[in-house]
């Protein structure tokens, strides 16, 4: 008989080819992430996860915790829960400059009274530092910092780092090791590649992108993502450890840890200040964020001697590098049209090498910021990277500025259709005020088109600026008279292109409300509040019929973004831009029209869903909830009336159980609406 959970009726012949699989997918783990020598290609590695993963579904018991399979994510979770560190995760104090680094070292001979102490010095990596233990060789727990004493239980997550291996052969019984948790700068332009085809907004920055993905509660979008780590000490270990650091890190090398590569043994410190200075340029190298070095002192009895504060070990100290900063020629400054009409100025300068890119555009935000620095064209500016990724313009290098340079002048027409500009009441922005603006036309046009909005594939901005040029499409509801004819007379449109465009076009005709009203590209209302607004309203009638108070009820909208809905939808030509939605056949609203201002049976009731609803995403019940006149919680308490429980349902439900709070299935929610909706009650 089959019985998935003994492991002892595994058949030995399964039992084998899944031992098999699980080395040859770690040694090409390895391969791929540590050495860089990939063997298979990716069909081939997905295969034997494949194989690895129908193995494990007809006999669970050989889903162990190190399986291969735990590194694609498992089903999402409610929260994370929060764990003790067996050893406090201290900070390390900072330096600056050479000085105060030989002022470190002072200290440290001070506390050990004698003998000049060697330094490793690593890097110091910029991402997530993690605290992992490991017991009888396998990965049981990865926790983050947290506030030092307790952290963040991420092991699931952490569990999808293919370079970290899962289990360790010949490890002592247990280990805890810390290490930083990062992306690659190759990685973030991967995923933000996939934003952008999305329509989402790119991720910036490397280490708060890491940090977002370890607080995912969905370790599958985590595996998504290839995170990656470095670990960088060994701080329990139920073995010796060993007399050295350096020797410390070769053991965690030897046990298949990713260890960095680039850490120098220093005699003195001033070898160590050689390190940190040489490291300054030679970092922009690295496919990784570095923000500093970690000098540590390498010998194990010199730590203990020297011993903690309670803010940071005595033994070690960051150096951290000066923010990198270039100059280079203002050569032009250009002004820019987004979707709403804001202008915005943007400086061309002579290309520079800064921070691992060349810099040549740099966007300087408003006018009035443009105005306080003073730049004019022809300055030498000063340009700095925030963060490393965004270059920044700092200021003008006085006394270099071209004779007779004038100061830019504050636009007064728009640069792409010459209509006045006008300045927001509530701040710095100038604003063409022309819906019929070709620039802001573009802008609209590419948004609603957009991955995240309506989906059309193939019209991207090369085009939109073609049929904008034209004259063949104003606005979105003109998309939706193109023929075959017009396309063909495009550049770089063949018959097949034509068609496919075509049909993407028709297919967008039934996308979602909430989509439709994200493609309006309404000021301040984005995917999330669209969502919202099409789940409590359902037809678009009924939202353009809203007054603000009303809207202003709903979760999360505030009285800007009522009020520039209402605004919206006051404008004639708005107005008349869903008519010609309507007409075309383009869909206005989401099935069922929901009970504005209906019965409301559930008013007075607080409800709680958790776990996984068969009819209703977490947004959707939310919003029948409140249709319906009932208070949506995401929190059990004594206050709650009712917890609705899905499938996998796990804390709330709990503490429901534990408050007497009464649970309710999918149906007998139903039927409560149902009972009430008749006064039954
Ligand atoms: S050692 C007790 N080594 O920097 C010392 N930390 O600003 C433990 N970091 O919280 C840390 N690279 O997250 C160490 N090579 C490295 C590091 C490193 C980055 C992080 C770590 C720490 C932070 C302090």
């Amino acid at each position: 008989m089959r019985n998935g959970t003994d492991a002892a009726l595994v058949p030995e012949a399964i039992e084998n080819r899944w031992q098999v699989l699980k080395s040859e997918i770690e040694r090409h783990n390895r391969l791929y992430y540590m050495e860089a020598v990939p063997e298979l290609s990716d069909l081939e590695y997905d295969a034997l996860m494949r194989e690895t993963q129908e193995l494990e579904d007809e006999y669970p018991a050989l889903a162990t915790p190190d399986s291969p399979t735990q590194r694609v994510g498992g089903a999402p979770i409610e929260g994370f829960t929060t764990v003790a560190h067996t050893i406090p995760m201290l900070s390390i104090d900072n330096t600056y400059n050479a000085a105060e680094l030989a002022q470190f070292d002072a200290r440290v001979r001070k506390g050990l009274d004698g003998p000049v102490p060697e330094y490793l010095v690593e890097l110091k990596l910029d991402g997530v530092s993690m605290s992992l233990r490991y017991e009888d060789g396998v990965l049981v727990r990865a926790a983050t910092r947290g506030d030092g004493v307790r952290g963040d239980d991420v092991t699931q997550n952490v569990r999808t780092i293919r370079s970290l291996p899962l289990r360790l052969e010949n490890a002592p019984a247990v280990i805890e090791v810390r290490g930083e948790v990062y992306l690659t700068h190759p990685e973030l332009e991967r995923i933000n590649r996939e934003r952008d085809a999305e329509g989402l907004e790119p991720f910036r920055n490397p280490r708060n992108t890491a940090a977002g993905t370890l607080k995912l509660l969905d370790s599958r979008e985590v595996a998504r993502r290839r995170l990656d780590i470095f670990i960088y000490e060994m701080v329990v270990s139920s073995d010796v450890l060993p007399p050295t650091h350096g020797e410390t890190l070769d053991l965690l090398t030897r046990m298949g840890f990713p260890v960095n590569p680039n850490s120098t043994l220093c005699r003195d410190i001033d070898g160590v200040v050689k390190v940190c200075e040489e490291w300054r340029t030679r970092r922009f190298s690295l496919d990784y964020a570095t923000d500093g070095m970690v000098v540590k002192v390498n010998s194990r009895a010199q730590r203990d001697l020297l011993g903690t504060t309670s803010k940071a070990p005595r033994w070690v100290i960051a150096y951290k590098f000066p923010a990198e900063i270039a100059q280079t020629r203002l050569r032009d400054i250009v002004v820019q049209v987004g979707k709403s009409g804001a202008l915005t100025p943007v400086a061309e300068m002579d290309p520079v090498p800064l921070a691992g890119t060349v810099v040549k555009r740099a966007t300087l935000h408003n006018f009035d910021d443009l105005a306080q620095k003073d730049l004019r064209v022809g300055d030498l500016v000063e340009v700095q990277k925030a963060g490393e990724i965004i270059p920044q313009v700092l200021r003008h290098i006085p006394g270099e500025r071209p004779a007779g340079a004038p100061p830019f002048p504050l636009p007064h027409a728009c640069p792409a259709c010459g209509s006045e500009v006008h300045k927001d009441p509530d701040g710095a922005i100038l604003r063409c005020l022309n819906m019929a603006c070709p620039a802001q036309r573009k802008g609209r046009l590419e948004h609603f088109s957009s991955r995240k909005a309506m989906n059309i594939d193939g019209l991207g901005p090369a085009l939109v600026e073609q049929l904008v040029d034209r004259g063949l499409v104003a606005d979105a509801s003109d998309l939706y008279r193109l023929d075959r004819e017009k396309l063909l007379t495009m550049e770089r449109m063949g018959e097949k292109s034509a068609e496919n465009l075509l049909a993407a076009v028709e297919a967008s005709k039934t996308r979602s409300l909430a989509r439709l009203l994200f493609g309006l590209g309404i000021r301040h209302v984005g995917s999330r509040t669209s969502e919202i607004l099409a789940d409590h309203f359902r037809d678009i009638d009924m939202l353009m019929a809203a007054k603000a108070e009303s809207l202003t009820g709903l979760s999360d909208i505030g009285e800007v973004v009522a009020e520039s809905i209402v605004e919206f939808f006051e404008v004639e030509e708005n107005q008349k831009l869903i008519q010609r939605f309507r007409e075309a056949g383009v869909r206005l609203a989401d099935g069922e029209k929901a009970a504005v201002s209906g019965p409301q049976p559930l008013a007075g009731l607080v409800l709680v869903a958790t776990g996984s609803l068969l009819n209703y995403s977490r947004d959707g019940i939310e919003a029948r909830i409140k249709s319906l006149g009932g208070k949506s919680s995401g929190s059990v308490s004594r206050k709650t009336d009712y917890v609705i429980a899905g499938a996998e349902a796990g804390s709330k439900l709990e503490k429901a159980q534990t408050l007497g709070v009464k649970v309710l299935s999918e149906e007998e929610f139903e039927e409560l609406v149902r009972s009430r909706s008749e006064g039954r009650q």
